[in-house]
């Protein structure tokens, strides 16, 4: 199926998280919303696949946004920081407003662990955005 052929599909989103991508696909002068969310959705694909194919050792930044009143999900993230010793070098949390906290966590190893650290991150509710940087340890 190319580019060309489009199917239609139904997407139920916070009115917040909507209204937010309408001023920013404004602001960028896309010509549709269609637009916007196939752009969005090219990006998200693009980050998956570049951290699929992360290998071999990695020093990498994860930068968290969460809502800590979400419950039970500070518990999991300390829980998946606490069986990552080997990996996670430390943290820096800053609390961003009365719901939402910064974490910003430094790991270092293998690129497939350092990948399945972020996956999990990512899959838990309440966290808002997860952002991946990897740096060439021995450059
Ligand atoms: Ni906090």
């Amino acid at each position: 199926m190319s580019e060309t052929d489009l199917t239609r599909i139904g997407v139920s989103l916070p009115e917040s998280l909507l209204s937010r991508f309408d001023e920013i696909i404004k602001e960028r002068g896309y010509s549709s919303r269609s637009e916007g969310i196939r752009d969005a959705i090219r990006t998200y694909i693009n980050h998956y696949e570049w951290i699929s194919r992360i290998e071999g050792e990695k020093l990498g930044v994860l930068t968290v946004v969460y809502d800590h009143s979400k419950r039970g999900l500070v518990d999991e993230l300390t829980d998946i920081q606490h069986h990552a010793l080997g990996i996670i070098h430390s943290s820096l949390h800053i609390h961003l407003d009365e719901e939402n906290c910064l974490e910003i966590i430094i790991l270092k190893g293998e690129g497939r662990a350092v990948k399945d650290i972020t996956d999990r991150i990512m899959a838990l509710r309440g966290v808002k955005h997860v952002r991946l940087n990897t740096v060439v340890p021995n450059p």
